[in-house]
Order: C-alpha cells, then structure tokens, then sequence
C-alpha cells in the first residue's frame, strides 16, 4: 500500500525572546499568572521576518533533513492564517523561495490553529492517490501580527514559529496510518480574527476590531473535550490502545489543557511532547515546531507511533497518527 513517510522535519523560529516578565511593562500581567494559567514563560516574536521567510527556513531544515533537493519537490502545502499577503498563497512564495520546481503543485490550507494537521491530511490524500511524490508540508504562524498589544486576556498566549515535513511516496508500513480532521463554525465567535481587509458584512460592534478575539475560558472547556474526542478518533481508527503510543504531540495551546489529556490518557511525561514554555501558542506552527524538537532529542526511533492533535479558531480540530 502506497503511504506518506515522513522523511524529514525542519522548523524555525524568530531571533527575538519576549518573557513574560517583558510583557509585564506592556500590559497589567504578572509572570507568576501567566505562567501558572498556561505554562508560558516565553514566546519568539518575529521582526521583519514574514511568514514566508520563516515558512521557507523551516523547509529548508526540513528537506536538508530528509536529503531531498528542493527541484525534487512537487506539492507544497502550507497551513496559515497569517501570510503577508492575500495572495499569492504562502506556499508560492516558499515554491519561490526555495527554488521548487516550476510546474509544482502550491498552495494554502485555512484551519488556524488546526492548519498544519489540516494541511497533512490534505498532501497525505495526494501522496496516497499517487498524484504527488514528495510533498512540503509547512505549519506557519505569526500571531504577533494579528493581537492586540493591549488585550492582556490573548497577547500573553501567542507567538510566531513554523514547522516543516517531508513526506515521501513509500510502500510499507511506516508513514501516515491515518488523518481526521472537523470542524464547527457555530462557535466562530468564540476565536477568530476579522483582519484588515473587514467583510462589510461586520461592520459594526466588535467584529469590526482587527485584532484576534477569544472567550478564553469557553474555548478552554470546548479544546479540553474536543482535543479528547479526536484522540479517542484517531486511536479507534487504528486499533490503539494508550501504551501503544510512543510519543503525543498536541497542539501547544495552554499546559492545563495538555495536562488534562495527558491524564485522561494516563500517558506518563516521557510520552508528551510540551515546549509552549519557550514559544507559547505559535498556532499552525505548534505542532510541526514540536515534532522537528522532537526528533532532533532522539525523542522518536523507526517504527514508533506518533500522534498529533490539534484544536483552532472555527472551530477545527483534527488528529493525524504515523508510524516514524
Ligand atoms: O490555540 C487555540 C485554542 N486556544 C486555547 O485553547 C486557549 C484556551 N483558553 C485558555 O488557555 C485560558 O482560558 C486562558 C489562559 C486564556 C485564560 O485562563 P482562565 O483560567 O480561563 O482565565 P479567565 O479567562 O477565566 O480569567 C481569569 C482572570 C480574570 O480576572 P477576573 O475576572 O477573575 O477578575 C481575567 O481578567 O484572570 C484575568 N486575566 C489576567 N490576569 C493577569 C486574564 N488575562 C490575564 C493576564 N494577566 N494576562
């Protein structure tokens, strides 16, 4: 059976370090709240470095990794919410950036903090249809961009990273066994995001902020059950039971809902993979940012089985498990 194996992961992250204690200046917070509400002390803010840049320096990483040259490539999908622009895609400016070749296939996936997951499924399905041979798979964010400086409530929870995979058109049994992705735009007021370029269709009342808004605490319950169910999805769809994962990779959000999976699972610490502490919520970029960590730790040998969930504005959420 024709899989995606992943080959290669990469990421890459700004030069600037933001602690929570720089933050107290800026906003009414303390380190001791922010640390003990979400396991953030530290968060990389990006200075004139677009999406497209760091998007473009974690592939790199990611297909030096995998020995695979750029002229290689033919499918780059990335996930963001953030691009510097509203069009081209991210993904054509890194097809641009790191010399794909012509002719590729390139383009975005929309799901917020759920996008690289998202994005996965998406190359995973192409790659397994034989239509594509070695996919880019890159989750981006920059959320310094888009929050409000003012809110204390979401600036403290957010910065800016990207991740990057390789996937390889393989037989056998290592790659991706399975992706399941949803979602629920009923509760789109609960996280989103209006932008500058506002739909005059909410023009008017709050929606007409800019900025990214969250009901934290109604999100935080919604994430805790969702990110849960789609564990439970995603190990039914494979036959595994929580010994059989050798490493968790969730979306770094916040530590307390991390904590109530890990418990729900009852997966010892060394089966958890959890860095928010040094960059918070960098939203498509966490898991993917996670993952290459991950790997460069020696955190995952041949034939292990990996697990990925994710939860975002829209709401979406999705899971992806691979044999590494
Ligand atoms: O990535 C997409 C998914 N995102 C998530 O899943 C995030 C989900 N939500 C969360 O992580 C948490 O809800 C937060 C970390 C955002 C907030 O934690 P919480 O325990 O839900 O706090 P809260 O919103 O109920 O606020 C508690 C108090 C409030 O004060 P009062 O009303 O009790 O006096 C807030 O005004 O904490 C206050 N507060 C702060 N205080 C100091 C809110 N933000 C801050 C802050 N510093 N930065």
């Amino acid at each position: 059976m024709l899989r995606s194996r992943i080959v290669g992961t990469g990421s890459a992250v700004p030069k600037k370090v933001v602690t929570n204690h720089d933050l107290e200046g800026l906003v009414d917070t303390t380190d001791a709240w922010i640390t003990s509400r979400t396991g953030i002390s530290e968060r990389r803010i990006a200075v004139n470095e677009p999406c497209s840049e760091l998007a473009s320096r974690a592939g790199k990483a990611a297909l030096k990794a995998a020995d695979v040259s750029p002229k290689d490539l033919d499918l780059i999908v990335v996930g963001t919410v953030t691009p510097e622009m509203t069009f081209p895609s991210t993904a054509c400016l890194v097809q641009a950036h790191l010399g794909v070749r012509p002719g590729a296939t390139a383009f975005d996936v929309s799901a917020a903090c759920s996008g690289f997951v998202y994005a996965l499924d998406v190359a995973d399905k192409f790659v397994k249809a034989g239509a594509h041979k070695k996919a880019l798979v890159i989750g981006v964010d920059q959320f310094s961009r888009i929050v409000d400086w003012k809110d204390r409530s979401t600036c403290v929870l957010f910065g800016d990273g990207a991740g990057a995979i390789v996937l390889s058109a393989e037989k056998g049994a290592r790659g991706v066994l399975s992706c399941h992705t949803h979602s629920d735009g009923r509760h789109w007021e609960m996280l989103y995001a209006n932008g500058p370029h506002q739909s005059s269709h909410f023009d008017h009342g709050h929606h007409k902020s800019p900025y990214l808004r969250m009901h934290g605490n109604e999100t935080f319950k919604i994430a805790v059950r969702t990110m849960g169910s789609a564990i439970t999805e995603a190990m039914e769809a494979n036959g595994l039971k929580g010994e059989d994962i050798d490493l968790l990779i969730p979306h770094q959000a916040n530590l307390r809902i991390i904590n109530a999976i890990k418990d729900r699972l009852k997966l010892p610490d060394e089966k958890l993979y959890v860095n928010l502490d040094r960059y918070g919520n960098t939203s498509a970029g966490s898991i993917p940012l996670a993952l290459d960590e991950a790997v460069r730790e020696g955190r995952l040998k041949e034939n292990d089985t990996v697990l990925f969930v994710a939860f975002g504005g829209g709401f979406t959420w999705a899971s992806a498990v691979a044999r590494w």
